[in-house]
């Protein structure tokens, strides 16, 4: 991709949409009521809109390194709360993938500066699966698991907010866990096996992390 190129690109860009129809532009500047909040990585391989098939106006996203929804992180919580309370979304998706650099960052001992305490994120989904994850002996397969997991995790800090709980209680909000394979293109839905685990730990989940519902209207 040559920067040079992007304004040419563009202008081509439009051409292609308003033969297909001449008023796209117009209906795109009405506004935006997306049904998807896509949370997923910053990877340049891992692109929202296009694995899913999806069109612009019709996903709602948020990319940082590695998927994360740090519990202190503004920014992504700022999404969270906008696309649920205001756009109204019905479905949260977090979307990890193979190869991520962020969680093979993460699962190495270097000093990586300012990346730290954001890889430090990852490294304690590390040691809340320690056990599973140690147990693993192929490098590649434990690298794997640890993507999985952490998409699990960041999953669960989805819930811990109290407007997606209130939510899911009073519309049917749900949450999705999915991991994308760069090596096939082929989106893996993790979200049912997710949910098992929760369940297992639903009752220290709920006790932890449940906010009384809102009741003032
Ligand atoms: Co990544």
């Amino acid at each position: 991709m040559n920067i040079n190129s992007i304004f040419e690109n563009n202008k081509e860009w439009i051409a292609r949409q308003l033969a297909l129809d001449k008023d796209y532009f117009t209906h795109l500047a009405e506004g935006q009521s997306p049904e998807i909040l896509y949370i997923g990585c910053s990877d340049s391989r891992v692109t929202a809109e296009e694995l899913m098939g999806a069109e612009p106006g019709e996903i709602f996203v948020h990319r940082n390194i590695a998927n994360l929804i740090p519990n202190t992180d503004l920014n992504s919580r700022s999404v969270i709360d906008y696309a649920v309370s205001h756009l109204k979304v019905k479905h949260v998706v977090v979307c990890g993938h193979y190869h991520c650099g962020g969680i093979k960052a993460a699962m190495e001992n270097e000093n990586l500066g300012i990346l730290n305490p954001w890889l430090g994120n990852i490294r304690d989904v590390y040691r809340l699966h320690y056990k599973e994850l140690n147990a693993i002996e192929d490098t590649d397969r434990r690298y794997e698991r640890l993507v999985e997991l952490n998409v699990a995790e960041q999953c669960l800090n989805v819930g811990k907010i109290p407007e997606v709980q209130d939510a899911i209680i009073n519309r049917n909000l749900s949450i999705h866990g999915w991991v994308f394979d760069v090596r096939t293109g082929q989106l893996i839905d993790l979200t049912k096996e997710f949910a098992n685990s929760f369940q297992i730990r639903a009752q220290k989940i709920a006790d932890i992390y449940l906010f009384k519902p809102d009741t003032s209207g």
